[in-house]
């Protein structure tokens, strides 16, 4: 019998690439989304390059009785849980709207795991749980200091987490902290179709090549760093798919809740990328250096042993070939899927 996995926000970006991995792996996908950031047409996209097809459901995660139907309907195995808003500057100015979604996903998903007896859950962190602390960050790090209403749910969610498994010996749960994902799927066929104008660097990049953007504001050259822009842990999106698969194997032989890195364990500028790009695609980036974008840090990079050693997982992916997965991407869904 294939497992059963129930994907909360899986039309999402890093969530319909980790569906792609884990149908081609065997199991079987569910997937609850409302599309409050994606769009239905990521659907066939996602079968199209995995060659399976996939249920979904379009249900809000934090409507318990919708959600107790889906596990009503299956019988689940584990659940990796992607639903969620990560818009930082956003979260700043609905800040209630902001732990209102993402608290309560995270409150209702597990109160449903609790009913019909879920044990394993997979949660998507993120780097940003982390206080300022020197690079390579280990999972030991100090935690805390959020900058941002949307940093601090990740931060909570991962504290009710953390109590939801210490309460029965069955639960496992491990809490993936990303780094930057980025680039899109070899196909050209997912990738990250951002509403509106991008917040976050790659996507900007991507349509500054493609002649949709005039030039790349770059937010600091005074950092301190090796040219002074901002130093980050790229890590390819298909990478931290199949992070996400073997997160699922360790649940299978573990119990107790762990957070792990998903990150290279490499720093890159924001020039360095900007001319990875270049180098990549043969398209021009052209940039203008702007003032420092506030709350940013000079640099942020894992130390990735903990999934090395628990995961056998590494990133292998370089930054050249997310650069030119992205821009497969780019051109040929310049205005993102359809739906
Ligand atoms: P995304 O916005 O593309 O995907 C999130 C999905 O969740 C969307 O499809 C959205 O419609 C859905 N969703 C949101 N609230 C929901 C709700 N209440 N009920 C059902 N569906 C809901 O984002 P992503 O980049 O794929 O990120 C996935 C997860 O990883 C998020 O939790 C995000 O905070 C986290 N994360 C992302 C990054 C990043 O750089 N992309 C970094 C660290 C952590
Ligand atoms: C952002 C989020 C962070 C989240 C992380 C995950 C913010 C403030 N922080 O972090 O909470 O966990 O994504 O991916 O949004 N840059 C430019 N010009 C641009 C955009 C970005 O120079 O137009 C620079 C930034 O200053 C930074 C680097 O590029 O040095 C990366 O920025 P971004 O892609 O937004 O990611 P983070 O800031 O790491």
């Amino acid at each position: 019998m294939p497992k059963t996995i129930l994907v909360t926000g899986g039309a999402g970006f890093i969530g319909s690439h980790t569906c792609v991995d884990l149908l081609q792996n065997g199991y079987d996908v569910i997937i609850a989304d409302n599309l409050v950031n994606s769009k239905r047409g990521v659907l066939a996209h996602i079968e199209r390059v995995a060659g399976r097809t996939l249920t979904f459901n379009q249900v809000d995660v934090t409507d318990e009785t919708a959600l107790s139907k889906i596990f009503e309907a299956h019988e689940i195995d584990a659940v990796i849980h992607f639903a969620g808003l990560k818009a930082v500057g956003e979260s700043v100015a609905q800040p209630l709207r902001y732990y209102r979604n993402n608290l309560n996903a995270t409150l209702t998903l597990l109160a449903c795991m609790e009913k019909y007896g879920v044990h394993k859950l997979a949660f998507s962190s993120s780097a940003t749980v982390y206080a300022i602390t020197p690079s390579p960050i280990a999972e030991d790090a100090p935690l805390g200091g959020c900058t941002n209403p949307y940093g601090w749910t990740k931060f909570m969610s991962e504290q009710i987490i953390a109590d939801w498994a210490r309460c029965d010996e069955r639960r496992s749960a491990v809490l993936l902290r990303y780094f930057n994902p980025i680039g899109a799927h070899e196909s050209g066929l997912l990738g990250e179709d951002p509403q509106g104008i991008p917040n976050n660097l790659f996507p900007y990049v991507a349509r500054v090549a493609a002649g949709q953007y005039p030039h790349l504001s770059v937010f600091g050259d005074d950092y301190n760093t090796h040219d002074g822009t901002g130093v980050r842990d790229y890590i390819h999106v298909m990478d931290l798919a199949r992070g996400h698969v073997c997160a699922l194997n360790y649940l299978d032989t573990h119990t107790g809740c762990i957070p792990i890195n998903l990150g290279r364990g490499e720093g890159y500028s924001v020039l360095d990328l900007v001319h990875a790009y270049e180098s990549a695609t043969g398209k021009p980036v052209p940039y203008r250096i702007g003032p420092r974008r506030p709350g940013d840090v000079d640099a942020t990079y894992a130390d990735p042993t903990r999934a090395r050693e628990l995961l056998h997982w590494t990133a292998e992916r370089d930054l050249a070939n997310m650069c030119a997965c992205g821009n497969r991407w780019q051109m040929q869904y310049p205005n993102g899927y359809e739906g």
